[in-house]
């Protein structure tokens, strides 16, 4: 078979491909872009399925505490100051947290493609403020997806879970192992565990999230751009929901 012939072939595949996936609803129809925050407790799963979100759109994925752990590893002011907060399970200020996201809205390129915030908006002046910055830009959110979970699950997750610290990339001592132990896939660097990710900080976190970022759920679902996924199944499966609620557009 000659290499054209072999293209063709790929591409017909391809195209019976997504034909069947549309009519099992397997990958139901999504947008090409994406703008979207995703809402939920620490181990809900936000950075795992943002990996997938970023691949699928090509976007630009913002994690507002990965951001905060390259301030603490740089050992700048505000890392210093940020570390004592996010270990005792606290928010960092909505000042300093805004100014970090419009900065990487206006000036990271890949944003223009879309974007996956993950972390951010946690509060609701964070989540005002992130509305005025993007209706600037005539670019308003197109979902806020929630990940719900008991807070009971969320232990095993946070207990068993190791960090590629550079990427941010995350796996499970159980649940998604890495191929050679306390070492990243890709890299070949070590692994660790971050320094709030033990049961007392989650504790805290917890709190936080509910007396905090939860209200968030209500501002938009008013807003009507609200989904909720039930964060609690295998991760394929929800990804296969995050895809369509997505496809609900
Ligand atoms: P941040 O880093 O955002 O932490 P978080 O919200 O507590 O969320 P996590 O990163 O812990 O969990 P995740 O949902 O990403 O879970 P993951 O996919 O890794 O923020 C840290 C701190 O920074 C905050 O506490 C705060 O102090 C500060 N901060 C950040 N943003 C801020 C803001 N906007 N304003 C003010 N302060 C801010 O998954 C967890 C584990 O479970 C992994 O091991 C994974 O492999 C596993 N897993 C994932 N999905 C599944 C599944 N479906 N089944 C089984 N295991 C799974
Ligand atoms: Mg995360």
């Amino acid at each position: 078979m000659s290499v054209e012939e072999l293209k063709q072939t790929v591409s017909k595949l391809q195209e019976r491909i997504a034909h069947l996936e549309k009519k099992t609803g397997i990958i139901p129809n999504v947008p090409k872009s994406i703008r979207a925050i995703l809402i939920g407790p620490p181990g809900c799963g936000k950075g795992t399925q943002s990996e997938n979100l970023k691949k699928q759109f090509c976007a630009c994925h913002l994690s507002t505490g990965d951001m905060l752990r390259a301030q603490v590893a740089a050992k700048t002011e505000l890392g210093i100051a940020a570390k004592k907060i996010m270990d005792q399970g606290g928010l960092v200020s909505d000042e300093i947290m805004v100014n970090m996201i419009k900065n990487e809205l206006n000036n990271n390129k890949d944003c223009s493609k879309g974007f996956i915030l993950d972390g951010f908006p946690r509060t609701i002046p964070q989540a005002e403020k992130l509305d005025d910055m993007l209706g600037e830009n005539k670019k308003p959110l197109q979902s806020a997806i929630e990940f719900k979970i008991d807070d009971e699950l969320l232990v095993a997750r946070i207990t068993g879970r190791l960090i590629h610290p550079s990427s941010g990339r995350s796996y499970h001592k159980i649940f998604s192992p890495p191929k050679k132990e306390m070492t990243d896939d890709i890299t070949g660097e070590p692994l660790i565990q971050r320094s709030d990710d033990n049961e007392a900080s989650l504790k805290k976190r917890l709190g936080t999230y509910h007396s905090m970022t939860e209200p968030i759920v209500g501002y938009y679902k008013k807003t009507g751009i609200w989904k909720g996924i039930d964060a609690s199944q295998k991760p394929p499966k929800v990804w296969s929901d995050i895809l369509k609620c997505l496809g609900q557009n």
